[in-house]
């Protein structure tokens, strides 16, 4: 038997009178830090905690427990898990998965078609055992974070059990199987490191820089930033100038 639709978060309920127009338009944005806006046909099920002033746009569905923080935008047919953590002022386009096990940092945006993963060897079955292997978390499933300020483009697929640091940029398409450092400018199938971005996005080093300790200071064209790229534990990191 198919178990029974989730109840519906009652606080999502009341908001959501709100956010419709009774003729099927969608909601406007939620007011800065006013009760969150959800469209009459998005699913929040119980237990999902949502910011003020974040909007949640028709046919997302929000499993629970979930956190969402304050001004967010969730975009239409995302898909969120119960587990998920997502900070404040975080931007998530159309059609986006994000499964268990994820968690996403303050000003993150998520582009459309963005799909996270969690298990690196995923099988619908236990072995030697009859049935489907049951759905819930278990020693396989793999945490992901996205940094702060980072941005992930349209159509992404991130590998399960990634770091990805601050601020940095993931290319339309890309296939992510490693993690980014903070800044990284990653792109392609695999992603490959290809350089450092701006806390703005622009980029503002290219990945064959050569020696870190012989950098020259870098400068944003864009914006005016400057920063230094040194070398540590984990590689080249592209750091603010002091
Ligand atoms: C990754 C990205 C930031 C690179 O920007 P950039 O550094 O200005 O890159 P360029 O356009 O100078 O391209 C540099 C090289 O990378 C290639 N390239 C650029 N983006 C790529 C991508 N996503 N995947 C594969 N290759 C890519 C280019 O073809 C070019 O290759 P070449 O040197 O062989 O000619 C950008 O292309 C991108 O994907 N942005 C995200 C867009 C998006 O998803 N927006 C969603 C919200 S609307
Ligand atoms: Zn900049």
């Amino acid at each position: 038997m198919i178990a029974p639709a989730p109840r519906l978060h009652a606080a999502a309920r009341t908001v959501g009178a709100e956010g419709a127009d009774g003729n099927g338009r969608a909601p406007a944005l939620s007011p800065r830090g006013g009760p969150p806006r959800i469209h009459p046909t998005a699913l929040i099920e119980a237990e999902v905690a949502l910011g003020p002033g974040t909007t949640v746009w028709d046919h997302v569905h929000v499993r629970g427990p979930a956190h969402i923080g304050r001004e967010c935008i969730i975009g239409e047919k995302t898909y969120i898990a119960y587990g998920v953590a997502i900070g404040n002022y975080v931007k998530i386009n159309a059609q986006v998965y994000i499964c268990t096990a994820v968690s996403i940092e303050d000003r993150v945006m998520i582009a459309a078609g963005v799909i996270f993963t969690n298990d690196r060897y995923p099988r619908a079955f236990e072995d030697g055992v009859e049935g489907l292997a049951a759905s819930g978390p278990t020693e396989d499933t793999l945490m992901t974070i996205v940094g702060h300020g980072t941005t992930i483009g349209a159509g992404a697929i991130i590998g399960p059990g990634l770091t990805i640091g601050a601020y940095a940029m993931i290319g339309m398409g890309a296939a992510v199987v490693a993690d980014v450092p903070s800044h990284g400018l990653v792109y392609g199938n695999p992603a490959r490191l290809h350089g450092y971005v701006c806390v703005c996005g622009r980029p503002v080093a290219r990945a064959n820089h050569g020696d870190a300790g012989a950098a020259p200071a870098l400068h944003c064209r864009h914006c005016g930033r400057q920063y230094g790229l040194r070398a540590d534990d984990e590689g080249l990191q592209l750091l603010p100038a002091s």
